[in-house]
């Protein structure tokens, strides 16, 4: 047997059939670090691309929690690091294309440090196809790892430095959910905290439940320790993190839901929680209520549609109808006057006629979302979708999917009128760009606003009234009111 022949059957790969499996049960495990790797990294640098969605900014937190935690420095120049991680997306080609281009750009570096090590990570890895690709035509790779093995990192950064030898370690399901894993957040009053890993809704058009695998929910114990610990350090505002948070609690607790979670944490008095992302099939009405009773519930909520023909979808495995969805909508409303929609949509999914796609117009209308990101579908291998038959031309797509976006700007900007005039708080976040004195930051809505003020009051919250409206942000001026 050839070397290159002896080292494909070390590689462990992965399998989309296999990442269907859901039987085997969760258990729970600690992440620990030993005392010889902790000195692994003296002298070491590294930089991480990160690309996709929260969970993916999260998983990076934790790849630097793990770095940092064995002494490595994390750089601010990709030319100069030891180790360059890119955790990957691969919820649509083009995310995947914008991988293959950064992969590319990265072998000069590799030339001029033959020492480099390049770390695959992410979504992209779950799939065999980047794989075969990779290790047909990427061979400045290094590493290979999946979602479900983040917390392995040093050891394979062990095995390809002492080796010498490409690792590629990719696991197609987990059923672990690890606490304790060390995390570096790059800012002290803001925090994503992940409650639940993986998705069991199977949308026909998702590749994320074979990407990131099996419905997984933190105990609400480990939670609640890490939101204590973040008060404790200033933190003002909290992202709870989940492909689909309202199926919080369900493989754990009988009696537990996303509602009761919370309110657990509503009653840590944190001054902000958010949460990203609901499913409009499992957004419960005991959710809607703990959000009207709790002010620091910020009213935003982000409800993907996808469509809004109940055709479409029945074909994408969404559980729900038009009517339902906007009976759901009126319920939130209703309960909490205040709140902003925003969504998402897919235009142009397989079968979907010119009919379909006014019923997702005329659904938008109904339901004026204060915004929505709107997406071209993208045939992803693997998923039911990629074998249906009528697929829609892309020429077709476009045109739907401009026709979308012209509505939805000009709700945005409807939306953003209310706003002319009022004082709203805002959390500043940093400054709008360099050179000048103009700071941004979030609304209790989620609206961006642009002010000016001092560098002296990133991290504060403060408020601004809006004097100025745009469609993508609000304008205004601090005020003492
Ligand atoms: N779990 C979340 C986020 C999923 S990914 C949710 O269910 O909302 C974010 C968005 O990407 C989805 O809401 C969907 O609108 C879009 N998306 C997912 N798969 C897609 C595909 N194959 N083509 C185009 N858009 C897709
Ligand atoms: Fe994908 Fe659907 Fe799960 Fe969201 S809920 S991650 S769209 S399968
Ligand atoms: Fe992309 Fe994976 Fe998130 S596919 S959107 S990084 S879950």
């Amino acid at each position: 047997m050839s070397k290159q022949e002896e080292l494909y059957k070390k590689y462990i790969r992965p399998s989309l059939v296999q990442a269907r499996d859901r039987k085997n049960p969760i258990t729970y495990e600690e992440f620990h670090i030993s005392a010889e790797d902790k000195l692994l990294g003296v002298n070491k640098t590294y930089f991480i691309y990160t690309f996709g969605c929260q969970g993916n900014v999260a998983d990076s937190e934790i790849f630097e929690g793990i770095l940092n935690a064995a002494s490595f420095t994390l750089s601010n120049d990709p030319s100069l690091a030891d180790i360059i991680i890119l955790n990957t997306c691969a919820i649509r080609e083009s995310a995947e294309d914008r991988v293959w281009g950064e992969l590319g750009r990265l072998k000069k570096y590799k030339l001029s440090n033959p020492n480099l090590l390049l770390v695959l990570a992410g979504c992209m890895s779950q799939e065999e196809a980047t794989i075969t690709k990779v290790l047909k035509t990427y061979p400045h790779v290094d590493i290979i790892l999946g979602t479900h093995n983040i917390n392995k990192i040093l050891d394979y950064i062990k095995n390809a430095y002492f080796n010498k030898e490409r690792v590629v370690e990719v696991f197609s399901s987990s059923n672990s959910v690890i606490s304790s894993l060390p995390k570096t957040r790059p800012s002290s009053f803001k925090a994503y905290i992940n409650i639940m890993y993986g998705c069991d809704e199977f949308c026909t058009y998702c590749i994320v439940p074979y990407t990131r695998g099996k419905e997984r929910s933190l105990l609400k114990e480990s939670i609640l320790e890490e939101i204590n610990a973040l008060i404790k350090q200033g933190c003002l505002e909290i992202v709870l993190l989940g492909q689909n948070v309202n199926a919080y609690g369900k493989d754990c607790y009988s009696n537990y839901s996303f509602g009761n979670l919370l309110e657990d944490i509503a009653l840590t008095n944190i001054p902000r929680i958010r949460f990203t992302t609901s499913h409009p099939h499992d957004l419960d009405l005991l959710t809607i209520q703990i959000m009207s009773k709790y002010p620091n519930i910020m009213p935003h909520f982000h409800l993907p549609v996808q469509s809004g023909s109940s055709n479409i979808l029945l074909k994408m495995n969404r559980h729900y109808t038009k009517e339902d969805y906007i009976s759901k909508v009126k319920l939130l409303k209703q309960y909490i006057p205040t709140i902003s929609i925003t969504t998402d949509i897919i235009v142009g999914f397989s079968y979907e006629t010119e009919s379909d796609f006014e019923d997702t117009l005329s659904l938008v209308k109904e339901v004026e979302f204060e915004g929505a990101y709107t997406f071209m579908y993208s045939k992803r291998e693997g998923t039911p979708a990629a074998r249906f038959d009528n697929q829609v031309d892309a020429s077709v797509s476009k045109e739907r999917l401009l026709r979308l976006n012209e509505l939805t700007n000009e709700l945005t900007l409807k939306a953003n009128k209310k706003y002319d005039g009022k004082i709203v708080e805002v959390l500043v976040e940093g400054k709008a760009s360099k050179g000048n004195n103009i700071l941004y930051g979030y609304s209790k809505n989620y609206k961006l606003v642009n002010f000016e003020g001092d560098e002296s009051l990133i991290g504060k919250l403060v408020n601004v009234k809006i004097n100025k409206i745009r469609t993508w942000f609000l304008l205004g001026e601090l005020s003492n009111g």
